[in-house]
């Protein structure tokens, strides 16, 4: 089953199916390994204003010397900004050194409802074209359903906890339904369970490592992938992911986990 390398979101942009994760990655490490990542194939960018490191993520990108067209940069405004989103916006832009992010999302929702002013002023900044795509990031299928009732812009994407043992399957559903892309976040579960004897028979069948395997499952259901490493290697071995497939039986067994 070949799989493209980008999915086309609901607002007509492309978004690569392999992202870099960058949470808990500072200072020079996290300069490092998005250069890595970047020479390594990978061309998202995931960070977030609450992980202080936009900074690096932009000296990183820079280092990798890749045109700005060509990486995918996505980043969230944090719960602290709400009442400021098109300052927070711009200063995350600054950090990064980039003149506009290709998707802005927010971080958590506030509360039990929608965040509908934050939205409203994304979506100004999105139609000014420095935003180029919106979403969200938490959000549960409730809270897409509200925003898809009082936005005049649909979400592009939903960032959202995915992995063979956590699935969200009815948030999965209704993205899917409404064309949102789903951004798997903690695809590999943290490398908490990388070690589990059902994964391991599954990556012993296909001849990959479990986190390869862990990723592809996410890819296979349709999800963006956005991994994270500090080391070259594992940022390289990740990569490694649209090389093979899984089959029914394997995608099966992987469900039955979450
Ligand atoms: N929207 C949100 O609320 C939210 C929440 C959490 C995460 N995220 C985003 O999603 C990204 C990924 O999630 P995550 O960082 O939580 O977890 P993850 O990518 O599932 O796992 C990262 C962990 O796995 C280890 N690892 C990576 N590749 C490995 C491999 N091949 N073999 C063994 N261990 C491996 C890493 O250690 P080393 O670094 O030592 O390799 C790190 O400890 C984040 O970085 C962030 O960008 C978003």
């Amino acid at each position: 089953m070949g799989i493209p390398a980008d999915v086309t979101l609901n607002t007509g942009a492309t978004m690569p199916v392999l992202g870099f994760g960058t949470w808990q990655l500072r200072g020079d490490e996290c300069r490092r390994a998005v250069a890595a990542a970047l020479e390594a194939g990978y061309r998202m960018l995931d960070t977030a204003a609450i992980y202080g490191n936009e900074e690096q993520v932009g000296l990183g990108m820079r280092d990798a010397g890749l045109e700005r067209e060509d990486v995918f940069v996505c980043t969230k405004l944090a719960g602290r900004d709400h009442g400021r989103t098109s300052d927070a916006a711009r200063e995350s832009m600054e950090r990064l050194g980039v003149e506009y992010l290709d998707c802005y999302l927010i971080h958590w929702p506030a509360g039990q409802t929608a965040d509908f002013e934050v939205w409203a002023e994304m979506e100004r900044l999105h139609a000014d074209g420095a935003l180029r795509s919106i979403g969200v990031s938490n959000y549960s299928v409730a809270l897409i359903e509200q925003l898809l009732d009082r936005g005049d812009v649909p979400p592009a994407v939903n960032q959202v906890e995915m992995n063979p043992f956590t699935h969200p399957r009815d948030i999965v559903k209704l993205c899917r339904d409404q064309a949102i892309a789903v951004q798997a976040y903690s695809p590999l579960g943290q490398a908490s369970r990388l070690d589990d004897s059902r994964v391991a028979r599954v990556a012993d069948r296909v001849g990959r490592t479990p986190a390869q395997v862990m990723l592809r499952w996410g890819i296979q259901h349709g999800a963006v992938v956005i991994p994270k490493s500090a080391n070259r290697e594992r940022i390289t071995a990740n990569a490694q992911v649209f090389d093979f497939e899984l089959a029914e039986a394997d995608m099966a067994a992987l469900d039955e986990l979450g």
